[in-house]
C-alpha cells in the first residue's frame, strides 16, 4: 500500500520532469529554428535577391525616387535669373532626351531684362566666357546646386544637365555606359556650337561621370580644359563596403559574389581610380573632412592614385583642397569663403598649362 503510493508519487515526478525537458527542448528548438530562418533571410535571401535584382541595385545607386517632380521651365520659381531650360536629343539613343539648364555668366545679367528676354542662343557662340558642364550627384537634379551656380557663374557660363532617368530627362536603362554615352553627346553638342574652353565640374556621383567622360573623350582625341571634382570617390563598391550595413555583410564568404560583383557586372561601379589616369588636363579636387556620405579618405586615395601615375608635364597638376570640419559636409562646399579664390587660381593654372599644346 505504502509502497504503491510512493511509487506513484515517483512516477508523477519523473513524468513532470520529462514533460519539462520536452518544454525546454521544444522552446530551444523553436528559438533555434527562428534564428536559422532569420539568418537565412538576412544573410542568404537578401544577398541573393540583391544579386539577381538589377532594379534594386540601380535604385540604390540612382535613387531618382527621392527627387520631387518639378516644372523645370518655371525658372522664376527657383529664384534664379538668366537661365534657359531646354532639351538635347541624344542621337545614339533615339529615345533619350536630356533636360538642361543654361545659366548665363553673372557679368551679363541685367536688372531690366526678364528671364526669357536674354539672347541665350547668341550667347552660346560667344567664346569670351569659359563654359562649365556641371554633373550633379545621385540624389540630385539640375536644380539642386543653385547656390553653387550663383558662385560659379561669376567665372563660367554653366550648363547643368540631368542624366537619363533624372529630372525630366527620358527614362532609360540606368547603366554607367548609358549615362556616359549620353553625356559624351551632350559634350559634343557644346563643342559643335561653341569655341569656348570647356571645364567639367562633378559633384559626388557626378565626379564618377565626369572622370569616365573625359577618359572616353580621350579615345576620340577630344581634350577638356579643366576638371573639378567636388567630393570624389574611387569607385561605388569601395564606398559601399564602408557603409555600416554593408560592413556587416562583408564577413560572409559569399559577400563578393552576391553584393560586390553584381555592381561591377551590371555596369554601375563608376571606377574613377581606373579613369583618373587618362585625364590630360589640370584637376582640382575639393572635399571636406566632415563629409559623412563619402569620406575624404576616398578623395585622398584617388589623389594618390592619380599622382602616382601622372606625368605633370603633359597631364597637368592636381590641386587637392581639403576643408577642415567646419560644417560643409557633403553638400555645402559652396559656402567656403575660399572657394572663389580656388576657382580663380585653377582657371589661371589651366590657362598657363602648356601640356595641352603637345598634341
Ligand atoms: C511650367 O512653367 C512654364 C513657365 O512658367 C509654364 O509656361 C508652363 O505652363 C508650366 N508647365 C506646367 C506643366 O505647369
Ligand atoms: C524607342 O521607342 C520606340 C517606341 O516606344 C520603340 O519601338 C523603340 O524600340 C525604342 N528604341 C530604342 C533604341 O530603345
Ligand atoms: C587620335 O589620334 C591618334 C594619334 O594621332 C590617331 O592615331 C587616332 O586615329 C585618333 N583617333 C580618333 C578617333 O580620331
Ligand atoms: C612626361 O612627359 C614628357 C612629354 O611627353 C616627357 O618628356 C617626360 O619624360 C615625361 N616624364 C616622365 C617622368 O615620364
Ligand atoms: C604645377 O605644380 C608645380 C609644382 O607645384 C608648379 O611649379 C607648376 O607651376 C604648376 N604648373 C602649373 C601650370 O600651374
Amino acid at each position: 500500500m505504502h509502497q504503491g503510493i510512493r511509487q506513484s508519487v515517483r512516477n508523477n515526478k519523473s513524468q513532470r520532469w520529462s514533460c519539462c525537458t520536452k518544454c525546454v527542448f521544444g522552446t530551444l528548438l523553436y528559438i533555434l529554428i527562428v534564428f536559422i530562418l532569420l539568418f537565412l533571410i538576412i544573410f542568404v535571401i537578401v544577398p541573393l535577391v540583391f544579386k539577381y535584382s538589377v532594379g534594386i541595385q540601380q535604385s540604390i545607386i540612382f535613387p531618382t525616387w527621392v527627387i520631387t517632380p518639378k516644372n523645370y521651365s518655371d525658372i522664376e520659381a527657383f529664384g534664379i535669373r538668366g537661365v534657359k531650360n531646354f532639351y538635347v536629343d541624344i542621337e545614339k539613343s533615339p529615345n533619350v532626351t536630356l533636360g538642361v539648364w543654361q545659366i548665363l555668366p553673372s557679368q551679363i545679367l541685367s536688372h531690366v531684362l526678364k528671364n526669357d528676354e536674354y539672347n541665350f542662343d547668341g550667347f552660346l557662340t560667344n567664346k569670351n566666357y569659359n563654359i562649365l558642364l556641371y554633373m550633379h550627384g545621385n540624389g540630385a537634379d539640375r536644380t539642386s546646386s543653385i547656390e553653387l551656380y550663383e558662385v560659379l557663374r561669376n567665372y563660367f557660363h554653366i550648363f547643368a544637365v540631368d542624366y537619363r532617368g533624372y529630372g525630366d530627362s527620358s527614362k532609360a536603362d540606368m547603366t554607367e555606359t548609358g549615362i556616359i554615352s549620353d553625356i559624351t553627346e551632350m559634350y559634343k553638342w557644346l563643342t559643335d556650337r561653341s569655341k569656348s574652353n570647356i571645364y567639367i565640374w562633378g559633384h559626388s556621383l557626378g565626379t564618377g561621370v565626369a572622370t569616365h567622360l573625359i577618359s572616353n573623350l580621350k579615345q576620340e582625341n577630344i581634350s577638356t580644359y579643366g576638371l573639378i571634382l567636388e567630393t570624389p570617390f574611387t569607385s561605388v563598391t569601395d564606398v559601399m563596403i564602408t557603409h555600416p550595413i554593408v560592413e556587416v555583410y562583408s564577413y560572409l564568404p559569399w559577400f563578393s559574389v552576391t553584393i560586390i560583383n553584381p555592381i561591377i557586372e551590371n555596369d554601375l561601379n563608376f571606377d574613377s581610380k581606373k579613369y583618373i589616369v587618362d585625364i590630360d588636363c589640370p584637376i582640382m579636387m575639393l572635399h571636406a573632412k566632415d563629409d559623412d556620405i563619402i569620406s575624404y579618405r576616398f578623395a585622398t586615395d584617388l589623389y594618390n592614385k592619380a599622382m602616382n601615375t601622372r606625368n605633370a608635364t603633359y597631364q597637368g597638376n592636381i590641386t587637392y583642397h581639403l576643408f577642415e570640419s567646419v560644417g560643409y559636409g557633403h553638400m555645402l562646399i559652396f559656402k567656403a569663403p575660399e572657394l572663389p579664390n580656388y576657382v580663380r587660381n585653377f582657371i589661371d593654372e589651366c590657362d598657363n598649362f602648356e601640356g595641352r599644346n603637345f598634341f
